[in-house]
Formats: structure tokens, C-alpha cells, sequence
């Protein structure tokens, strides 16, 4: 059994799962949130803390898609491993007797492979582990949620319970999209692979609902992007108000009020509409300035800055075709300029023999389900 199996001492083995590709990123963040024990793996990013670096954890982290708390793990090739394996951890000391726990799961290259079999036999530990200590014979359930998440992977089962509910990427200013658009964890990543901090200008030239400009926006200011929502584990005891209270005073304590250049744009005056909607629900909206434009005229506001960017891939054929010309002509455009630095996110296999030019490097990159590439060039032409 590996993991921090109690909560009892409100001390526990926190996972933060996210996209792939965003691991090292979050791993460099949580550290300077100030958490110990940060350890990176395929899909999530672990930390040591309680109560006050699960609140801090949620409200503040940008990339992360939630904030769980690791009962244990254990490896599992049966039905009856499982079972006992399940019934072993101190459930006790996370879940109050009417606790509601809800199952949920995931199984990857296993020998137990059937998630509804999993899910049945997880509830029915956990409901005798609570039962026995509790001494009673059934669970009400009729108290606060505690989502509990499985993940089966090369047999090796986590048991954690989930403190975020609805995932972080909600943010809650993005009420209206337009097609595809990126999780708001996804835009953060982008903005932070590409080291913007406020200090340069920054633009997005197909920012269809403005999650890349806005989550640079928030950046910019330190603002922490769950400060306006709820999480799972406010309903929990030992959670109250005081200690979001606390917390967020201290984050918007650490805001910064800087003169930032932020420069979105979209082809489609509906998209900018939209984006522009959402800046002014995040908050953001007096350091971004937005415009209709093509992004194959792109008119540099400034000699220098940041490009960060995700045009359209081109899911089906014909679109594919469509989305070919574009990089062209992008790449035409983007030649021209100097001092601009291109972080572009595409899905498209063939982008840079498209655009024009190999990238200088290239970081992989999960959109969902979909693998993309992030595709970087420098701003000083002669270094290509
Ligand atoms: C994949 S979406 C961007 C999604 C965005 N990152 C978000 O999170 O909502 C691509 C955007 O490129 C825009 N677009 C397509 N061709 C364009 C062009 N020539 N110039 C500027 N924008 C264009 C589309 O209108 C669409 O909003």
C-alpha cells in the first residue's frame, strides 16, 4: 500500500490531474504556491498538505484540472484485491458518517477492465468500511458529497476523493463560447510555456472566445481564477467560510495593477463579441484591447511581443484544406514581422511544411483527447 492512507492528522498525499504535456508546468507552480512534496507523473502532479492547501490549491492553481486527495493506491488484479484493498483505507477519517460518496472511475491497461464492476465493488468497501466503524448497519448518505475517483493503470488503483466538484478549467466567466474552444487550463499552460508575465505585448489573432488572451490577462495580474467559484469541499466540515475568507484576501493581496498590453482578435465579429463578453465577466477587460481583423494582415501594435495562438485545425477535409491555406497565408504574414515571437497551438500533423517554416521547437500537447503540438518560433529571424 503506498500513499498517505489517512486524513485523520488533516495531512494527505494531494494529486492534481491534468492534460498531458502540462506536468512540469503545474509541478513549477505548486512549488511556488509554496507546497512541499511536489512530484510530477504521467497525468498528475502530487503535493503534500490539509484543509488550507486544499482551499489555497483550488483557488489559486491554473493548469490543473482538479484537486484530489489520495486515500492510497495499491495494485489490484481481482475483483477480491480490489475489495479488501478498498475496505483497508481510513475512509473514516476524510467522510463524516452521513457522508454521500458517489463513485467514479477509470480503468487503463488492465487486467480489471470493466469500470462498472470497479464502481460497484469500490461503493461496496467503502459502504463496509463506514458501516463497521460507525457501527451501525447502513450508510444514509444524506450529508455532503465526497466524489470518490478511481484510476486503474497497469493495475495499479488510486483511491482518491475529489474536493474541487465541477473541474477547475470553470472558471465561470466563459458563459458563451464559440466552436472549439480551448479549456480555459489548456490557455493558461500556453501563456505560461511561453513565459509571458506582463511585461511584453502579447496578442491572439484567432482568439475566437478569448480564453488565451483573458487567461493571459489574469496572469498578468496574479489573479487567482477561482476566487468567484464554488468547490466541492466547501460543503465539507472543517472547510467554513473563514478559511476561503482568509485565503482569498491574501491572494488579492498578491494582485498586481500594471499598464499590460494585451491585443486580442478574430475574424468573425461574433467571436470578438463573445470574448469581449467574457473579459468583462473575468474581469479583465480594461487590458485587452479587441479588434475584427484577419489574421493574415496582422498588424503589429508594437515592434516586439508575444504571439500566443490557436487557429483553426480543420477536423474534416474539406476544412482541412481550408485550414492548409490559412497557416500559408499566416506564415506568409508572420515572416514578415521581426521581434514577434509565435507560440502556435495546432492538431494539424502537417502545420509546418503548411506554414512555411520548421519550428524551433515543439512541445506535445493534449487538447481533450485530441494531440496537438505547440509549435514555437523565435522572434530574431536569423536564429531559424
Ligand atoms: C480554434 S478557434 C480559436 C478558439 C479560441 N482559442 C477559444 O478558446 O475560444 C479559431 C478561430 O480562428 C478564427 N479565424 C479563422 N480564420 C481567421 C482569420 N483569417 N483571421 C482571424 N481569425 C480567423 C475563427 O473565427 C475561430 O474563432
Amino acid at each position: 500500500m503506498m500513499g498517505a492512507p489517512a486524513f485523520g492528522a488533516g495531512q494527505a498525499r494531494l494529486c492534481v490531474p491534468c492534460l498531458l504535456g502540462l506536468e512540469g508546468p503545474i509541478a513549477a507552480e505548486l512549488r511556488r504556491l509554496g507546497f512541499s512534496g511536489v512530484a510530477a507523473e504521467n497525468g498528475r502532479v502530487y503535493f503534500d498538505g490539509g484543509r488550507t492547501e486544499i482551499a489555497k490549491a483550488n483557488l489559486c492553481l491554473r493548469m490543473g484540472e482538479r484537486v484530489m486527495i489520495e486515500l492510497g493506491r495499491f495494485v489490484s488484479r481481482s475483483f477480491e484485491t480490489l475489495f479488501e484493498g478498498v475496505k483497508a483505507l481510513e475512509w473514516e477519517a476524510l467522510l463524516p458518517k452521513n457522508a454521500a460518496f458517489p463513485v467514479k472511475g477509470h480503468c487503463l491497461s488492465s487486467q480489471l477492465m470493466s469500470v462498472p464492476d470497479c464502481q460497484r465493488i469500490v461503493k461496496k468497501a467503502i459502504a463496509e468500511r463506514m458501516k463497521q466503524v460507525s457501527g451501525v448497519n447502513w450508510c444514509p448518505e444524506n450529508g455532503p458529497v465526497y466524489q470518490v475517483r478511481f484510476f486503474l493503470l497497469k493495475d495499479l488503483v488510486s483511491l482518491c476523493v475529489d474536493t474541487s466538484g465541477a473541474p477547475l478549467y470553470k472558471r465561470g466567466y466563459r458563459l458563451r463560447q464559440t466552436a472549439a474552444p480551448l479549456r480555459e487550463t489548456l490557455a493558461a499552460g500556453l501563456v505560461n510555456v511561453s513565459g509571458y508575465r506582463g511585461r511584453d505585448a502579447f496578442a491572439d489573432p484567432f482568439c475566437g472566445s478569448g480564453t488565451i488572451p483573458i487567461e493571459a490577462a489574469l496572469t498578468a495580474k496574479n489573479r487567482a481564477p477561482g476566487l468567484h467559484r464554488r468547490f466541492a469541499c466547501m460543503d465539507w466540515p472543517g472547510f467554513g467560510p473563514q478559511l476561503w475568507e482568509a485565503l482569498r484576501e491574501e491572494a488579492e493581496s498578491r494582485e498586481f495593477h500594471g499598464d499590460y498590453r494585451i491585443f486580442a482578435s478574430d475574424i468573425d465579429p461574433e467571436a470578438v463579441a463573445i470574448a469581449q463578453e467574457n473579459a468583462i465577466r473575468a474581469g479583465v477587460e480594461d487590458v485587452i484591447t479587441f479588434s475584427v481583423a484577419d489574421a493574415c494582415a496582422f498588424a503589429p501594435p508594437e515592434d516586439s511581443g508575444l504571439i500566443v495562438t490557436n487557429p483553426p485545425y480543420g477536423q474534416r477535409l474539406s476544412d482541412r484544406k481550408e485550414a492548409e491555406a490559412l497557416y500559408a497565408a499566416f506564415g506568409k504574414t508572420w515572416r514578415s514581422l521581426t521581434g514577434w515571437q509565435l507560440y502556435l497551438l495546432s492538431g494539424h500533423t502537417e502545420f509546418e511544411r503548411c506554414f512555411g517554416l520548421p519550428a524551433q521547437k515543439k512541445r506535445k500537447l493534449y487538447n481533450g483527447m485530441l494531440k496537438c503540438d505547440l509549435f514555437m518560433y523565435p522572434g530574431d529571424r536569423d536564429r531559424i
